[in-house]
C-alpha cells in the first residue's frame, strides 16, 4: 500500500493540517526548516540513522547520520549568526558543488534564521553577480575551486561582507576571506535555532522569465507542510528507503525534493556529486540500494541512448518508486523505463520554482498515461484557462493556461524587489491588493506559463510553455540574460537568442547575431562566442549553435521578434507579425 493509498479519497476532506499529522508534529514545535531536517529528526530517536550518503567524483565517499547533520548545520549556523554577525533575513549565498558542505550550510542558514540563496556552482561571474546584486547579498558560501569567480566579482558587489572558503588549503584564502571547514572546526552540539514564524523567508530561488534578469522566488518556512506532504504522497518516501534526487539544490527541485521534504520525513538520501555518466548511475543505484529515484527526462533520454543491455548488468532490483520533473517526459521514456526497470515508470510531476512544491503528478497505485503530467495533488486546485480570455476552460482537451488557486503552503511569497512581476502572475482583479491578499485570494488565478490540455478523466496534457523561455535539459535559461550577454561581445552587434530542437536536452540555446563593421563570420568567431557565454554565464546558456544575419526582424518600435524567429526554427506557423508587435 502506498502512502497516498486512494488518491480519489484523498481529494475528499482535504486539509493541509494533514501534514502535520505526517510529520507526527505536536503544537508548539519549532518551524524552522532547518531545526526540523536534522535535530526534530534526532529528538525522534533517529540521530543514529544515516541521513546522507555521498559520492564525489573518483571514488569519494562519505556517510553522516541525523546526529552529523545537526551538528555539522550547528557548525554553520554559529559561523553565520555568532562569527559572521549575518542578521535575520539576510540573504546568504550557497556557491558549491554538490559536496556535503553544501547540505550542511543550507540547514545552517535556516537555523541561524538567514535566507539560503543557493546558485548552480556552474554559473560563471555575469550570472553569479546579477543575482548577488538582485538579492542584496550579505555572505556567500563556496569552495577553492568556484571562490576564483566570486573574486573578480568583489568590488562590484558592496552588500557582500563576507566570503567564505569552506574546503582546501587555508593557506590559500585571500586577505579578506573566511576559512570554515566545517568538519576541521570545533564541533557545535547545541545551537539554539532561528524561531521562525510560518511566513518568516526561508529560501530564495532565482528563475528565469521571458523579460528582463532573472527574478528571486522568496520562499517560506512554512513551505515545508508541502515539500513534507507531497513527499510523502507523491515520492511516497518511507522510512526504510534509500532515496536519490538527481537534481542539484542550485535548483528547486533539488532544495524542496533534494533536502527538506525527505529529510524533514527523517528519510536517507543518496548524492552524487559527479557529472552524468550512465555506468556510474547505474552502479549508484546498484551499489546504494536505491529505492525511490526522482530525476529528470534529459537524464531519462540519456540512458536511453545507452541501451538495454547496460542496465541489465547492473542490479537494481531494490528500486521501487521512480518520478520525473522538468520538462515533458515523453510517452517513449515511460514505456521504456517500464521495460528495462522491471514494469516500474517513471511518474511524472509538474510544477515550478514559484510554486515550490509538487502541482499536478502521476501518483502511485493511480494509473499511468504515458505522456501525461497527472493529476493536481489533493488541496491544489488547478485549471486551465482560456489564452484570451483568462476564464477556465470547462471543455476537455482545449487548451489553456495551466492555474493554479493560489493559497498552497509552498507558493512563493513574492518576486525580491519585484513586486509588479509578481502580480502579473495572478489572473483576475488584482488592483488594490496587498502581496498576501494576492496569495490567499480564492477568486484569482496564479497562472503559470504553461499551456496545457485535460482529457475527460482529469489528466493533464503538457503542451509548451507560453513564453519564449528556452528550457534546457529541465533548466531554464532566459533569452534576454543571453542576449545582454551576447551584446556584449566585442564583435556582435544585435542578438536574438532562442529555442532549437534538440533529441536529449529537448531544447538547446540558439543564437541569431548581427555583427559590428569589421567583423565577419567564421569558425573561430562562432566558438570565441560560444566560449564567451559558456563563461560568462553557464554552460547551459552556451549556444549550441550561432547563426550570422546581416540583419535581424524588428517591430516598428525596433524590438527585434524573437518569437518570430523561434517560428521559422521550429517550422511553424509564425503568425501574424501585426501581433507579434504587441509582445
Ligand atoms: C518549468 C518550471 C520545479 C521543477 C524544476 C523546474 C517546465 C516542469 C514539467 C513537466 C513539462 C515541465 C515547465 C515549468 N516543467 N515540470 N513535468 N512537464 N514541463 O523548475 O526551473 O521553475 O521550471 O519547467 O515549463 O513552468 P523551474
Amino acid at each position: 500500500m502506498s502512502n497516498i493509498g486512494s488518491y480519489e479519497e484523498r481529494l475528499r476532506d482535504f486539509d493541509w493540517g494533514i501534514a502535520r499529522q505526517v510529520l507526527g508534529w505536536q503544537d508548539g514545535e519549532l518551524l524552522n526548516i532547518g531545526h526540523i531536517c536534522s535535530d526534530r529528526i534526532c529528538a525522534r530517536g533517529k540521530g543514529a540513522k544515516t541521513a546522507l550518503i555521498w559520492e564525489g567524483f573518483g571514488d569519494r565517499k562519505a556517510r553522516y547520520t541525523f546526529d552529523d547533520l545537526r551538528v555539522w548545520s550547528n557548525g554553520f549556523a554559529k559561523l553565520i549568526r555568532d562569527d559572521l554577525g549575518v542578521g535575520v533575513g539576510e540573504r546568504v549565498c550557497v556557491f558549491m558543488d554538490k559536496i556535503p558542505s553544501l547540505y550542511f550550510s543550507f540547514l545552517g542558514i535556516l537555523k541561524a534564521g538567514a535566507v539560503a540563496q543557493p546558485l548552480f556552482s556552474a554559473f560563471g561571474d555575469e550570472s553569479l553577480e546579477v543575482r548577488l546584486k538582485s538579492a542584496g547579498t550579505t555572505a556567500i558560501l563556496t569552495t577553492q575551486k568556484h571562490v576564483k569567480k566570486v573574486r573578480k566579482l568583489r568590488e562590484r558587489l558592496p552588500a557582500l561582507k563576507h566570503v567564505v572558503v569552506v574546503d582546501g588549503d587555508p593557506t590559500k584564502v585571500q586577505p579578506g576571506e573566511t576559512y570554515f571547514d566545517v568538519e576541521r572546526a570545533p564541533r557545535v552540539e547545541e545551537f539554539e535555532s532561528f524561531r521562525a514564524e510560518p511566513e518568516s523567508r526561508s529560501v530564495i530561488h532565482y528563475t528565469s522569465g521571458t523579460t528582463g534578469q532573472p527574478k528571486g522566488a522568496q520562499h517560506v518556512h512554512s513551505s515545508i507542510w508541502s515539500q513534507a506532504l507531497t513527499t510523502s504522497w507523491v515520492l511516497d518516501l518511507r522510512d526504510d528507503d534509500t532515496y536519490w534526487c538527481t537534481a542539484d539544490p542550485g535548483w528547486v527541485t533539488g532544495t524542496s525534493y533534494g533536502i527538506i521534504g525527505p529529510w524533514a520525513l527523517g528519510a536517507t538520501q543518496a548524492v552524487l556529486d559527479s557529472g552524468f555518466v550512465a555506468e556510474r548511475w547505474y552502479r549508484f543505484i546498484q551499489d546504494n540500494r536505491i529505492t525511490v529515484w526522482y530525476s529528470a527526462p534529459t537524464a531519462i533520454r540519456s540512458l536511453m541512448r545507452e541501451g538495454e543491455e547496460l542496465v541489465r548488468k547492473f542490479d537494481l532490483s531494490a528500486l521501487r518508486h521512480l518520478a520525473s520533473v522538468g520538462e515533458p517526459l515523453n510517452a517513449e521514456a515511460v514505456v521504456w523505463s517500464q521495460k528495462v526497470f522491471d514494469g516500474k515508470p517513471f511518474h511524472d510531476t509538474f510544477w515550478q520554482t514559484e510554486t515550490g512544491s509538487i502541482m499536478i503528478s502521476n501518483y502511485p497505485g493511480m494509473p499511468v498515461k504515458p505522456g501525461s503530467m497527472g493529476k493536481p495533488f489533493p488541496g491544489i486546485t488547478a485549471t486551465v484557462l482560456d489564452l484570451k480570455t483568462k476564464e477556465p476552460i470547462r471543455e476537455p482537451g482545449r487548451v489553456g493556461l495551466i492555474a493554479f488557486r493560489p493559497g498552497w503552503p509552498a507558493m512563493f511569497r513574492i518576486y525580491w524587489n519585484q513586486e509588479d512581476v509578481y502580480r502579473s502572475k495572478f489572473a483576475g482583479e488584482t488592483a488594490g491588493r496587498t502581496p498576501t491578499e494576492l496569495r490567499t485570494a480564492d477568486d484569482l488565478w496564479y497562472v503559470s506559463g504553461d499551456r496545457a490540455s485535460i482529457d475527460p478523466d482529469g489528466y493533464y496534457w503538457f503542451v509548451g510553455r507560453d513564453d519564449d523561455v528556452i528550457n534546457t535539459g529541465g533548466h531554464l535559461v532566459g533569452p534576454f540574460e543571453i542576449e545582454s550577454a551576447l551584446i556584449e561581445h566585442e564583435a556582435i552587434a544585435e542578438a536574438a537568442a532562442i529555442a532549437k530542437p534538440d533529441p536529449v536536452n529537448m531544447e538547446v540555446v540558439k543564437a541569431i547575431v548581427t555583427l559590428k563593421p569589421g567583423f565577419a563570420p567564421s569558425a573561430d568567431l562562432e566558438l570565441s562566442i560560444m566560449n564567451f557565454i559558456r563563461k560568462r554565464l553557464s554552460p547551459l546558456a552556451m549556444p549550441q549553435e550561432i547563426e550570422f544575419k546581416d540583419k535581424l526582424p524588428k517591430t516598428r518600435s525596433g524590438k527585434i521578434l524573437r518569437r518570430y524567429l523561434r517560428a521559422l526554427e521550429w517550422g511553424e506557423e509564425a503568425g501574424d507579425l501585426s501581433t507579434l508587435e504587441d509582445d
